[in-house]
């Protein structure tokens, strides 16, 4: 899309406006496919829980990782009229298509689940002890530890067993009655280092080798499905933001090689839980100055979308705000302020937060529209309503009907 589209759009959806494009998240989608085909994709809603994007992924073919209860009710709410138009049952899908994948759940959000023996990943004894109360037809994934250095956003402090403990924690599972069906990781999101990605494989390898060992078999048919056959590779997969990111394909290229190299493909399936590739660069956000002060030193904007809001992506996600402005003109630095009553509220360099840099814009007045690309990932899935100011409005183009 092009300024003059954007400034449309402004004119015609008002502002602050995020515009999302399904062009793009197709092709992202295929790209996916394309490079990892052995790769089962469950696109991670928490990146961006739009229902039209649920929709779209699911038309190409996508299952779904959720967080929480409300994320697989908003799937399942989504998806109903296009489960019944392709004649696919509740239990069917949430079967094949689902994986609960937060390490911790509430006890609450199990048991309605039991029926439907759902996907989950636990990290613990504790966690798996809950399942077993709550859920104890559920498919469990083991996640491990794995190294985040080079990731943009880490959760290597919160989440996964070392893998030495792996084997144990999944024989102590498998006594216990409920069944295992494989093992997970996360490298972090926004990887940078993709070693981390081969040692996690690697590891897994061993861990099977040491639960063969035990006396359990890998990739033998089982009560669910596929007891300890599953490899989950979580999400992590760049994007360019900058464009001296390392590339997807390359990553792909050395992930088909291990898998070859370390699982023979009919004693494994692979999963992904892809969330920011899927969608950063669908999203644009356009919005107003709603005032230009000249007066001072340096010009100081404010405008309609701030941290709190579409740019929560700068404190949750360590996006670096890029506004570009519609008007062209020379560029010189500037400030530039969100909405709310807040100080932190700021999306030029401030010493609170560490990721934001020099903004140059050209001259600007009341009423002109600045833009920021790539921002369609943990952006509007964090805004608030903070000070009484709603989110961004979300339009969707090139969406196929
Ligand atoms: C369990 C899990 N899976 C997948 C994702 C998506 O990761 P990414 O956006 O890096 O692909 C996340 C991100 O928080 C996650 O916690």
């Amino acid at each position: 899309m092009n300024k003059i589209a954007f400034k449309k759009l402004a004119q015609k959806n008002g502002t602050p406006l995020l515009i999302i494009d399904h062009k793009k998240i197709r092709e992202n989608y295929r790209e996916f496919k394309k490079r990892l085909p052995k790769v089962q994709v469950y696109y991670a809603i928490k990146a961006n829980p739009e229902p039209e994007i649920i929709k779209t992924l699911y038309n190409e073919g996508s299952s779904f990782d959720v967080a929480s209860i409300s994320e697989l009710r908003l799937v399942l709410d989504t998806l109903t009229p296009l489960l019944q138009r392709d004649s696919i049952s509740l239990p069917d899908f949430i079967w094949k298509k689902i994986i609960y994948a937060n390490p911790v759940k509430s006890s609450d959000s199990l048991p309605e689940l039991d029926i439907y023996k759902p996907l989950l990943t636990y990290d613990s004894l504790e966690e798996m002890k809950k399942i077993k109360f709550n859920c104890p037809n559920a498919g469990l994934l083991l996640r491990i530890k794995i190294s985040d250095n080079g990731s943009l956003v880490r959760f290597s402090n919160k989440f996964g067993i070392e893998p030495e403990k792996a084997a144990e924690l999944i024989e102590e599972t498998i006594k216990s009655g409920l069944i295992v069906e494989g093992i997970s990781f996360h490298v972090g999101s926004q990887c940078n280092n993709f070693e981390n990605y081969i040692k996690a494989l690697e590891s897994i390898a061993r861990i099977f080798r040491e639960v063969e060992l035990r006396g359990y078999k890998i990739g033998e048919e089982g009560t669910r499905g596929d007891p300890i056959k599953q490899i989950d590779i979580g999400g992590g997969f760049p994007v360019r933001y900058n464009g001296d990111e390392k590339l997807f394909s390359e990553l792909a290229r050395m992930l088909n090689k291990r898998f070859d190299k370390l699982f023979s493909e009919e004693n494994v399936d692979i999963l992904a839980e892809p969330g920011r590739f899927l969608v950063a660069n669908a999203g644009t956000l356009i919005t107003k100055v709603i005032l230009a002060k000249h007066s001072t030193k340096i010009s100081c904007y404010h405008i309609d979308d701030g941290i709190y809001h579409t740019f929560s992506a700068v404190m949750y996600d360590h996006f670096k705000p890029k506004l570009q402005a519609i008007k062209d003109g020379e560029k010189t630095e500037c400030y530039v302020f969100g909405p709310t009553c807040d100080g932190l509220d700021e999306l030029s360099k401030n010493e609170y937060i560490y990721n934001t840099s020099k903004i140059l814009l050209p001259k600007l007045d009341e009423g002109d529209l600045i833009y920021q690309e790539n921002i369609g990932a943990y952006s509007n899935a964090s805004s608030t309503n903070f000070n009484g100011m709603p989110p961004a409005k979300i339009t969707h183009i090139n969406v196929k009907t």
